[in-house]
């Protein structure tokens, strides 16, 4: 498998969850209420799956690999397009943490920037998959030699075997805080 194998295959999960997200904004629409733990739950999947796991090996270790590289000017470009796109969604969920804390509170208004919030994330994130999928990826692979795709597999596969523990240990420091 090359190195970008398993970020294609976690954007298919992504992609999956984006279809659920979806599902609850129609039903947001008809029913003009959310469930906060839906919500909870969505934020987790965005936190610790797109952002931390899959955003962490883009940028912690591709990015940081090509950074050593001679690239392009419009891969360059392009790069920097995708570090920005990753700070955009977590500004996105952190401004539906808050809509969401407003909701749980009983502020029926901020049903609006749940909504709004979870709407951003569907419409942006499918373009940002799909500007790494068919234009990122295979542009960045001509980068490497066979050796250094492979060793960039070998530390994600270290990176992604780090992130149960951390999950983890998370969840009891927030308990413990
Ligand atoms: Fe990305
Ligand atoms: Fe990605």
């Amino acid at each position: 498998m090359q190195a970008r194998g398993p970020l294609m295959i976690e954007h298919r999960l992504i992609e999956r969850m984006l279809s659920v997200i979806q599902d609850v904004l129609k039903k947001i629409e008809t029913k003009h209420e959310v469930d906060p733990v839906f919500v909870d739950v969505a934020v987790d999947f965005i936190r610790m799956y797109a952002d931390r796991t899959h955003h962490g090996k883009e940028e912690d270790i591709l990015f940081r690999e090509l950074k050593n590289k001679t690239l392009s000017i419009e891969d360059r470009r392009v790069m920097n397009e995708l570090i920005e796109e990753h700070v955009f969604g977590r500004q996105t969920t952190k401004a539906l943490v808050a809509a969401n804390t407003r909701y749980r509170a009983g502020d029926e208004t901020a049903l609006t920037d749940v909504a709004g919030n979870l709407r951003t994330l569907i419409e942006f994130y499918p373009k940002h998959i799909e500007k790494e999928d068919k234009r990122f990826f295979p542009s960045s692979r001509a980068y490497f030699t066979e050796e250094e795709d492979q060793a960039m597999l070998a530390e994600f596969w270290e990176f992604d075997r780090q992130m149960i523990h951390e999950k983890y240990k998370s969840v009891v420091e927030g308990f413990q805080k």
